[in-house]
């Protein structure tokens, strides 16, 4: 596993969708051990940095480095183990309807590990338990579940194959504000009892004051550019227009 300064590292990317240029020429890492968070406008390219990250989508130009690994030089099958390196959260938790919370969080166990039903069982409670997960609620279908509680339930399903990074695309749209900050405190707790093996949270938001206060990094985004890089206190300080903009809102 890569020991270097980044987890991710863009080099030159570009990617234009027909005739639309939506990354220029990127040239950014994204820091190891911490949390960086992604900012921009709606339509600015987060989205589709992200999937670039996964392999998901091949870079018109330019390279993709996770974790030593060229993403693009990857073929599918390398690609589906290459995943299994990430954990990943999404706007709407994305949960199996028709299965309870034990199941969605024991399904990737048991679609890419070989663990007995036993040690499936105490990893599944261990981390429905360590996401504020109650044994009965283990039992429930989504649809019996809060939005916080969905989220909870699908963050333990991202962390159940150990990943090295966290992904995050809005995973507080359509929360209200309480639910919002306890599920930042929830990626903050996680990015700390993980933090000693190196691993890593990237979180897309439009939430600018909860990725203020729970983010080391921020890379801000206009129009598939990045405006600024930089740690959260030098951030607030910037005098960049763009960015004031932003944070009078
Ligand atoms: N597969 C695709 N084909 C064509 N255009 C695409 C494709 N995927 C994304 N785009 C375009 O790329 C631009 C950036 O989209 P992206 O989803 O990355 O933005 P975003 O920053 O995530 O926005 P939002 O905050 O609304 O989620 C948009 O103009 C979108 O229409
Ligand atoms: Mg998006």
């Amino acid at each position: 596993m890569s020991e270097g300064q980044y987890a991710v590292e863009f080099k030159n990317l570009s990617k234009t969708f027909g005739t639309s240029k939506i990354l220029h020429d990127l040239n950014f890492g994204i820091h190891r051990g911490k949390i960086t968070t992604i900012l921009g406008f709606s339509g600015a390219g987060k989205t589709t940095l992200m999937k670039h990250i996964l392999g998901l989508v091949p870079p018109t130009e330019g390279e993709v480095i996770v974790l030593d690994t060229v993403v693009n030089k990857l073929g599918e099958l390398e690609l589906r183990e290459f995943r299994r390196n990430f954990g990943m959260v999404f706007q709407y938790a994305a949960l199996f309807d028709f299965l309870t919370s034990f199941e969605n969080v024991a399904f990737p166990l048991r679609e890419f590990t070989k663990m007995t039903e036993e040690e499936i069982t105490k990893k599944v409670m261990d981390l429905l338990e360590s996401t504020g997960i109650s044994k009965e609620a283990a039992y429930r279908l989504p649809s019996q579940l809060s939005g916080g509680m969905r989220k909870r339930v699908g963050l333990a399903r991202g962390l159940a194959l150990d990943p090295h990074i966290m992904l995050y695309d809005e995973p507080t749209s359509g929360l209200d504000p309480i639910t919002t900050h306890m599920v930042y405190d929830l990626m903050r707790d996680t990015q700390k009892k993980n933090e000693a093996r190196g691993f890593t949270s990237i979180i897309i938001s439009h939430d600018i004051h909860a990725t203020l206060k729970y983010s080391d990094y921020i890379v801000f985004m206009e129009q598939g550019r990045v405006v600024e890089h930089l740690d959260v206190a030098t951030f607030k300080k910037s005098e960049n227009p763009v960015i004031r903009r932003f944070l009078e809102l």
